[in-house]
């Protein structure tokens, strides 16, 4: 039976998109679950029912975040969901979330953790000036943007080149990163049958 995933999204969600086409292409063997934000504006949510994916949305503006956090567990139970996919959440999930799930979060970061983590990473990378920034996917724990790291690719600034540039070029790795990760990762978590 294929691993089945849900992925949480705060926005654009252009690395669930990109989850979800290599999924439904057969280059990720994974199911998605659901995929669910802690916004209901959230531009992904919309996009990936067009896919047909199921959506949701977390309680997170009426409810406090442990109350959010049990939705998102009974969702993760009631639908037999193995791993969790963070692309872009932007709330902080509790230290008793986490260790409840420990070792089956992963999380996309947009730098070469531990440099940059938080927001605004690629724009604060490009103005610190450094030369070579990347990207980052790792197993989530209690820290923010912290956990063991599975994968890592660089992407080398190019003298004069925009921050617009960059970030283009840092998600366009990121959508090759997250899924050539979570192919090996599933695969050497899969059970015998
Ligand atoms: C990505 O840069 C990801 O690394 C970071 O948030 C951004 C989400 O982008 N955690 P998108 O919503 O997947 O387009």
């Amino acid at each position: 039976m294929k691993p089945r995933v849900a992925i949480l999204i705060s926005g654009r969600g252009s690395n669930m998109l990109s989850i979800a086409h290599n999924c439904a292409g057969g280059i990720l063997k994974a199911d998605i679950s659901f995929v669910t934000a802690d916004n209901p504006e959230a531009e992904g949510l919309a996009e990936a029912a067009k896919l047909g994916l199921q959506t949701h949305v977390l309680p997170y503006g009426a409810l406090p975040r442990a109350q959010a956090e049990d939705r998102l567990d009974s969702l993760l139970s009631a639908s037999g969901t193995n791993w969790l996919l963070l692309a872009g959440f932007m709330k902080i999930l509790s230290p008793e979330f986490v260790s409840r799930r420990s070792g089956r979060i992963v999380n996309i970061h947009p730098s070469l953790l531990p440099s940059f983590p938080g927001v605004n990473s690629i724009k604060r990378a490009f103005e610190y000036g450094v030369s070579i920034t990347g990207v980052t996917v790792h197993l989530v724990d209690e820290m923010v943007d912290h956990g063991r790291i599975l994968s890592q690719e660089p992407v080398r600034i190019i003298p004069g080149e925009t921050l617009e540039s960059l970030e283009a070029r840092i998600h366009s790795t990121e959508h090759i990163l997250y899924t050539r990760t979570l192919i090996e990762l599933l695969d050497s978590s899969r059970q015998p049958e």
